[in-house]
């Protein structure tokens, strides 16, 4: 396959991706509290296979394993979250020591092999007793937030090479909030902003704490999912003027509500058609001085990218004014998404052409696909299809760096499958396959590829974390 992929610069961070729960187990460990993940699986049927995180990949015990996965990958940069109730059991009040050691050695460990830690501070795991306290809907969690992050900061921000703030804020409001498929299962149908604007808020207060200990990069990681009108057949050729009114507000609530606020410091306008956004002029909720703490200024944006969405008119009177519409025409993957690189190349496009000057560099925090991963009789994987969706949007970027877009790195999820949130195990993105019967973890065909693509790659460059 012709490649372009040697565009990026030297320094470039080629990486990879994981997240606490995802990979962990160990729940009960160490003085680690309950998060609304393991309340979430635990109870009920809310996941395919009814699984939990319980075990999940045992990181928690096996990581020595796996940052050994990761120097053979040759990345210069990982990816991984804290949990937060392995530092606050109840997310509040002084860290819990051995949760602050368990990140300490794995932080060392990466520097040791030359890996840059990439630290995302909150990938959807609330600690429980702050949920029973009003979770995201309460103000106070958002103070508990930045206390958390200050914590966080003050152990590690000596060695932490780049700092996520909170993963897909849009995500864990709608799949956790509106829909409830997610942890913490609500359904906030009708007021839901309190959980954006406390989000937000929680990131501002978060930057300001981080900041006060480290002098590395700091962002949050959203999810852009570029907004394409389509007609009930799935194509876009047939979207009419409604469906394209409603590919314009999915592009308000889940790409620009957690960017504008953060970039600009304002809300977009024209949410009105969205329940409950009114309270966003509500002065007990965004209160003075809120926005401000929101919009302080950051030093990247973690862009996670994997498909755009279809979207048309409401065809019932569900808790969004849009419909999700199946994309047709292009291949898909294991999860049913469209592969669809150029659109990746032109949301980078389109993110420095919204934002201009207040665009901060660009991470793609997270970019993969979910493929079956049938073993061959040798216990293999030959992901070539994996191999091919890296490789399609590896070329995308590249070409929207040499548009003038700066991007500073590619992380690929995911390191080694694992806990695919309401699908359980029945999703694989990792670039290593898990037996999660035995735990053991083979290196699949991308592995060696993107290892390769690596080495030849200009530079896999350890930064500089001071
Ligand atoms: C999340 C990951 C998840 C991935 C694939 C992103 O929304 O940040 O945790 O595994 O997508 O669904």
């Amino acid at each position: 396959m012709e490649s372009t992929a040697e565009a990026p610069r030297s320094g470039f961070w080629w990486g990879a991706a994981t997240s606490s729960y995802q990979i962990e187990g160990g729940v009960d460990e160490d003085g680690r509290g309950p998060s609304i993940w393991d309340t979430f699986t635990r109870a009920g049927d809310h996941i395919v296979d009814g699984s939990t995180g319980d075990i999940a990949c045992d990181h928690y015990h096996r990581w020595a394993d796996d940052v050994a996965l990761l120097a053979e990958l040759g990345v210069g940069a990982y990816r991984f979250s804290i949990n937060w109730p392995r530092i606050q059991p109840t997310g509040a009040g002084p860290a819990n020591p051995a949760g602050i050691a368990f990140y300490d050695r794995l932080v060392d460990a990466l520097l040791e092999r030359g890996i840059a830690p990439a630290v995302t501070l909150y990938h959807w795991e609330l600690p429980q007793a702050l949920q029973d306290a009003g979770g995201w809907s309460a103000r106070d969690t958002a103070l508990r937030f930045g206390e958390y992050a200050a914590t966080v900061a003050a152990a590690l921000g000596d060695r932490v090479a780049l700092w996520l703030t909170l993963n897909e804020m849009a995500v864990h409001t709608v799949y956790g909030h509106i829909w409830g498929m997610h942890a913490p299962g609500q359904q906030l149908v009708e007021d839901p902003f309190p959980v954006v604007h406390h989000q937000l808020l929680a990131h501002g207060l978060a930057v300001a704490a981080v900041r006060a200990h480290s002098r590395a990069p700091v962002g949050a990681a959203n999810n852009y999912s570029p907004a394409w009108a389509v007609g009930p057949d799935g194509k876009q050729d047939s979207a009419t003027d409604e469906d394209r009114q409603a590919a314009l507000l999915y592009d308000l609530f889940h790409n620009r509500l957690y960017t504008d606020p953060i970039l600009t410091g304002a809300y977009p306008a024209g949410l009105e058609p969205l329940p409950g956004s009114h309270r966003l002029t509500d002065p007990q909720l965004v209160r003075d001085g809120d926005l401000a703490t929101i919009a302080a200024p950051t030093d990247a944006l973690g862009v996670n990218y994997y498909n755009p969405t279809g979207v048309g008119a409401p065809s019932w009177p569900g808790p969004l004014p849009y419909d999700m519409r199946i994309i047709t025409g292009y291949p898909m993957t294991y999860f049913g998404w469209p592969v669809v690189p150029d659109a990746f190349r032109d949301l980078l496009l389109s993110l420095r052409e919204r934002y201009g000057d207040a665009l901060p560099p660009i991470y793609v925090t997270e970019n993969g696909c979910a493929y079956e991963d049938v073993p061959g009789a040798d216990g293999t994987v030959d992901d070539q299809d994996r191999i091919a969706f890296h490789q399609s949007h590896i070329d995308a970027l590249t070409q929207a760096i040499r548009a003038g877009v700066d991007v500073r790195g590619y992380f690929a999820w995911s390191l080694i499958d694992n806990f695919e949130w309401a699908e359980g195990y029945t999703k694989r993105f990792g670039l290593v396959h898990v037996d999660f019967a035995t735990l053991k973890r083979t290196p699949k065909a991308s592995f060696a590829w993107y290892r390769d693509h690596i080495r030849s790659a200009v530079g896999a460059g350890a930064p500089s974390t001071s």
